[in-house]
């Protein structure tokens, strides 16, 4: 039998790498893209189906058609700096959005949901190793945002039983080591693709956001987790769901945390170029580090997150790069 899974965001970075994992697993992954920000070109798994997720009618349609098995919602706005000026944009088209999203879902009868998050739910908790259960307190409009959603996942599974699992990501990297998909934002915010970009001449240098945080060498530090790691994780998570385990939260990271100048001195080594950088300021939002308590994904799910280090994932990446993108 056919089991279809609706993915949201299919056309964007993480959702065309989701459905080439959900395909493997057996599943007809169905793109349900407004292509905002994703690319037609991406779309490469299975069926398309463009739409928004503020048009009830049409999200009744494209579940009418396909009655699928789950929902994977990765359609979202996702840049802090940007949420921090523009907060409507993302109450409007994150929360309004996936609010539709879950009630087209729960009036289909389409009972199970995963759902992207994000490490930015927990705030800026100095010197804390991040796990599940530590305390959201969202300092920017987009992780609010997020927050709002897993919200309104719990008030629909009392109400409704809609079953959901939650992953927090932390810094997703790196692309399809087969490089049929990859990362391809206009305008690109991410650091590890603003530094290819800079060591590939593509812009002129790199800037480093904030010297003077209090870590080590005196920048950010994050925890960054491969795509194709993290999609393994979002099939696992199906599964979960379709064996009946119920909801459940789980952070995607591994527990390691490196400085932006760390990722520059790895950058250097695999691609073995210089990365033009200068320093410059704070960018508003950002936290000083946010590294994962990343062990109930590997005990209960049994993910295994083995590509998630940095030279395979600036590796991947630098060879997506340098031959991949996509058009309009
Ligand atoms: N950085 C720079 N220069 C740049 C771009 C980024 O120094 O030109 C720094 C940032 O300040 C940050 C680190 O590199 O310290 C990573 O920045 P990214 O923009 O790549 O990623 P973010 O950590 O801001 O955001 C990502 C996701 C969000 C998610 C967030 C949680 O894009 O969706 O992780 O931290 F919410």
């Amino acid at each position: 039998m056919t089991r279809n899974v609706i993915v949201t965001g299919g056309a964007g970075y993480i959702g065309s790498h989701a459905c080439k994992a959900l395909r493997a697993a057996g599943y007809v992954p169905v793109t349900f893209d407004n292509l905002s920000t994703g690319w037609e070109d991406a779309v490469k798994f299975g069926p398309f189906e463009q739409g928004d997720l503020l048009d009830r009618v049409r999200l009744d349609q494209v579940f009418a058609k396909y009655q699928p098995v789950a929902v994977m919602h990765f359609a979202a706005f996702s840049q802090v700096g940007e949420s921090m000026k523009d907060p409507g944009k993302y109450w409007r088209n994150n929360v309004i959005g996936s609010l539709t999203l879950i009630e087209a879902a729960v009036a289909a009868g389409c009972m199970n949901f995963v759902f992207s998050s994000t490490c930015a739910t927990y705030g800026d908790q100095d010197n804390v190793v991040l796990d599940e259960d530590s305390v959201q307190l969202p300092i920017n409009s987009y992780g609010a945002s997020k927050r709002a959603i897993e919200d309104i996942l719990e008030n629909f599974e009392q109400a409704y039983g809609l079953n959901s699992v939650i992953f927090r990501y932390f810094n997703v990297a790196g692309g399809d080591p087969e490089a049929e998909v990859g990362e391809f934002h206009q305008p690109e915010t991410h650091l590890i693709p603003l530094m290819l970009d800079a060591i590939s001449g593509k812009r002129a240098a790199l800037t480093i956001f904030g010297t003077d945080y209090d870590t080590p060498d005196g920048t950010c530090i994050r925890d960054y987790v491969h795509v194709c790691d993290l999609v393994d994780a979002h099939v696992l998570g199906l599964k979960w769901l379709e064996d009946g385990k119920g909801s459940r939260v789980f952070n995607l990271g591994t527990g390691k945390g490196f400085s932006v100048r760390e990722v520059i001195d790895h950058s250097r080594a695999v691609t073995n170029q210089e990365v033009p950088y200068v320093e410059g300021g704070r960018r508003p939002g950002d936290c000083t580090k946010l590294v994962s308590g990343s062990e109930r994904a590997i005990t209960e799910l049994g993910w295994r997150p083995d590509r998630s280090n940095l030279a395979q994932m600036i590796g991947d990446a630098w060879r997506w790069h340098q031959n991949g993108h996509y058009e309009k």
